[in-house]
């Protein structure tokens, strides 16, 4: 298959993580016989420096093209005492609208090797596995832009959910949890907010459609606090713009590492922009030792979600897994006995992994 792929690095890590997603697309291609086609745009910082606009049109028009997006992070101090639509994060919030990515796919699932890296007891994270399905272009991120203020002596940020669009992702959480456990968790603040109260009316509708699925609704606050002392108890949680955001931070500790989790945002039509859930790292920017698998794994769900190749996205999952295994992993994260390596090692240890995972399966079905 030949497919066009769409690359923002973005800012800080950005640039060295993005590299390595394309190294270890690219030895996919090799291996599986596709031709992956690059093309780098810019967003961000590095776009306003360039284009005095964190997302120029020319980036939207060659995403909007592309099969695929994969995008690194965006933001750095440098631009943090810019006026807000100068912010880079505004290029991202601003690609998620203008392609309309409403449905932000989160998978935590911990890396047995990295159990002990996790802050929280071995017993405790031990089996987690959830999905987040966080509503992506709606919510107080979007309100409504007339009623945004700041006149130094009142701040005003409002939110706004129009019904189809809580529709739409509830639909994407039972589905998602029809495909795992089936189990969802609905997380809202409906003892305050009138939003939730209309989110959880539209979760027990839809319900009724899904009797396969067994259905928790949770306050945000209770659901921030279930996350870290019985993490296995959930399977698929669907929330709404900020509380998946926050609550998705928080999960990501489980793994060990910030730098171990991917995510999908995608639509009805299975476009998809893919990109680690950490943010730029300005601090180690440059410096070599970025952890690349949070990147390297959201090019698998690229693969999985936008093109359907499954046996590709379980290949570089694997490899992941045993490149881990070996005990190599970066300095982000408090392996006992492991070895560091930076971003370039890592990578290649990746690539390694790939054709040694595939060459073992080659060499079993010999004998099969
Ligand atoms: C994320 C990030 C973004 C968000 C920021 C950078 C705008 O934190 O993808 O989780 O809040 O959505
Ligand atoms: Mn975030």
């Amino acid at each position: 298959m030949k497919k066009q792929i769409a690359l923002l690095p973005g800012d800080g890590i950005g640039q060295e993580i993005i590299h390595a997603a394309k190294d270890v697309l690219n030895a996919v291609a090799k291996q599986f016989n596709h031709t992956f086609v690059f093309q780098t745009y810019d967003i961000g910082g590095v776009a306003v420096d360039r284009h005095e606009t964190p997302l120029p049109e020319e980036t939207i028009s060659a995403c909007e093209k592309a099969d695929a997006i994969l995008l690194g992070a965006v933001g750095g101090p440098k631009w943090d005492v810019y006026p807000t639509h100068l912010r880079p994060e505004k290029g991202l919030l601003g690609i998620r609208k203008a392609l309309g990515l409403f449905a932000n796919l989160r998978p935590v699932k911990g890396f047995p090797e990295l159990l002990h890296a996790s802050p929280l007891k071995e017993e405790v994270v031990k089996g987690s596995d959830l999905l987040i399905v966080r509503e992506l272009t709606g919510g107080i991120y979007f309100g409504k832009p007339s009623e945004r203020r700041h006149d130094g002596k009142e701040v005003v940020d409002t939110l706004v959910y129009q019904r189809f669009e809580i529709e739409r992702i509830v639909e994407k959480g039972f589905e998602a949890a029809r495909l795992r456990r089936k189990h969802l968790t609905s997380v809202d603040k409906a003892n305050v907010m009138e939003s939730s109260r209309v989110w959880r009316e539209v979760v027990e509708e839809k319900s009724r459609d899904y009797p396969d699925v067994e259905v928790e609704h949770l306050l945000v606050d209770a659901a921030a606090m279930k996350l870290i002392t019985n993490p296995t108890q959930f399977d698929v949680i669907v929330t709404e713009n900020l509380f998946g955001d926050v609550l998705s931070d928080e999960a990501s500790v489980l793994t060990g590492s910030l730098g171990m989790l991917p995510s999908a945002s995608l639509r009805s039509d299975g476009v998809g922009l893919y990109e680690p859930v950490h943010g730029s790292a300005p601090d180690i920017a440059g410096k070599g030792i970025a952890n690349p698998v949070a990147m390297v794994l959201s090019a698998a769900l690229m693969l999985r979600h936008s093109f359907q190749m499954e046996e590709e996205a379980l290949a570089i999952e694997a490899a992941v897994e045993s490149v881990l295994n070996e005990g190599y992993h970066t300095a982000d994260l408090h392996v006992k006995n492991g070895k560091i390596v930076g971003t370039k090692e890592m990578t290649e240890r990746l690539v390694d992994a790939l054709s040694s995972t595939n060459a073992t399966e080659s060499i079993m079905n010999c004998y099969s």
